[in-house]
């Protein structure tokens, strides 16, 4: 293995924020005090003077296997020398098939066939566009509807802001996809507050997708997505059973069910996969994030052999499925994604989350009690901690909780509104995780 050449920390603060537009960010607060980082190794970012932050949400719940860990950085910097890039339109280059057998074989049962791309919004619109496709070369084209949940997060293309349901997402952008319909959110805080792991409240929820189909009937119905664990909207975990409910629901009435796995995919819950935790099957996995660790770009959708053999039909000089992105399997997201997968087996990542969880549900419950604590969830090595919000505005306390933690505390997690994320690498200590919740604990209290 090449050893990786490491360049010191050399990002100095820009002279001028002004052109940059940044995404989901308060721009104009961000550039009157801007949260600069620079650098990173394993579990802490560095910032352009120099200061070092743990990290408390892998990045964007993406650096599963920590910062620029050696092997990673080599593989990159290996094949940016040997292959910069090759089209996988009519032409392939051989790490996108390795790739695509190693993250089929992590995934449960006959999802077996692996579609590539460079996001996980990309990775949602080509489940979509997928599902349509499916039924229609079965001669089911009726099947056109598409079912999200509300609270749910599947990205920005249109096609995931439509099956989603997260208000401020939508409410910019018109009229989106026609033809989607919603199912409730599976979150109740009267019923689930303070619940480690999976609540026990729920299943029935799923029993809404019954309701759909008899007013839509199930001829007109193509998928269903969800989050097995919705993550970007707070943490919530599935209720005990629901995924079970929504899995025969869809198989009664032909409907594909989708598992958007771009948070909970490669370890976050403790397993390569959601769909192993909760023994439940879907027909399409969506993935991107920890693929790579978050190194280089990449997403993708997994999908059971029956979809893909549903399209290896007629002529065989005609194109099955007109759909695919010109960085679909880039050679420098394949070489990063093998070298991640590589050392999340060398290392027992997935193993060592699910170990680590039960320390770290009871440092998250820890913190019950402390002011303006409404809910706290935990699962896998994830925690959702809800805030009250300031009389002044939604979203006041998460931001001043954020800023506190970059400026003062030297602690970097996400602000959902005003729940406080927390997702670590899943190389995180014990030791780390008692930090961790300790520098929340503080900042909780302060902004109090
Ligand atoms: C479940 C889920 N789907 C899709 C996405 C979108 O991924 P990306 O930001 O890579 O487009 C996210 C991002 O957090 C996600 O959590």
């Amino acid at each position: 293995m090449a050893q990786a050449q490491r360049t010191p920390v050399t990002a100095t603060v820009p002279n001028d924020l002004e052109p940059f537009w940044l995404p989901f960010t308060a721009n104009r607060a961000f550039k009157r005090r801007p949260r600069l980082i620079a650098g990173a190794k394993d579990m802490h970012y560095i910032t352009p003077e120099g200061r070092k932050l743990i990290d408390g949400s892998a990045g964007l719940w993406c650096t599963n296997a920590g910062h620029n860990r050696d092997p990673i950085v080599a593989a990159i910097q290996a094949q940016a020398a040997e292959l910069d890039f090759a089209p996988t339109f009519q032409f392939a280059h051989p790490k996108a098939f390795e790739l695509a057998a190693r993250v089929a074989s992590l995934a449960p049962g006959d999802l077996d066939h692996v579609f590539f791309c460079n996001s996980g919004s990309e990775a949602v619109d080509t489940a979509l566009k997928i599902a349509l496709a499916f039924h229609k070369v079965r001669g089911e084209g009726s099947r056109v509807r598409l079912i999200g949940r509300e609270r749910g997060y599947h990205g920005v293309g249109f096609g995931g802001v439509a099956v989603g349901g997260i208000v401020s997402n939508r409410k910019q952008f018109g009229t989106l996809l026609v033809g989607v319909d919603h199912l409730p959110s599976t979150y109740n805080r009267e019923q689930q507050a303070f619940s480690v792991g999976e609540p026990e409240w729920g299943a029935h929820l799923a029993d809404a997708l019954d309701g759909l189909v008899t007013l839509h009937d199930a001829s007109t119905i193509a998928a269903v997505i969800v989050e097995p664990m919705s993550g970007s909207s707070g943490v919530l975990p599935p209720p005990k059973g629901y995924l079970e409910r929504l899995r025969a629901i869809c198989d009664k009435h032909g409907i594909l069910l989708i598992f958007d796995e771009v948070i909970t995919g490669y370890g976050r819950l403790g397993y390569a996969f959601a769909a192993e935790r909760y023994g439940v099957q879907p027909d399409m996995i969506t993935f991107a994030k920890g693929v790579t660790s978050g190194s280089v770009p990449m997403g993708g959708v997994v999908v059971r052999k029956g979809v893909y053999d549903a399209f290896m039909q007629g002529p065989e000089h005609v194109i099955e499925l007109f759909h695919g992105y010109t960085y679909s399997a880039h050679p420098l997201a394949c070489a990063a994604g093998l070298a991640t997968l590589d050392l999340y087996r060398a290392e027992g990542l997935f193993e060592r989350a699910r170990k680590l969880e039960k320390p770290w549900a009871e440092a998250a419950m820890g913190l019950k009690g402390l002011p303006n604590v409404l809910d706290i969830r935990a699962v896998g090595l994830t925690a959702g901690i809800d805030l009250a919000s300031k009389p002044d505005g939604v979203g006041k306390r998460g931001l001043e909780a954020l800023e506190l933690g970059f400026f003062e505390h030297d602690v970097m997690f996400r602000a959902v509104g005003d729940t406080i994320a927390l997702s670590p690498p899943l190389i995180v200590t014990e030791s780390q995780i008692g930090e961790l919740f300790g520098k929340v604990a503080k900042i909780i209290k302060a902004v109090a």
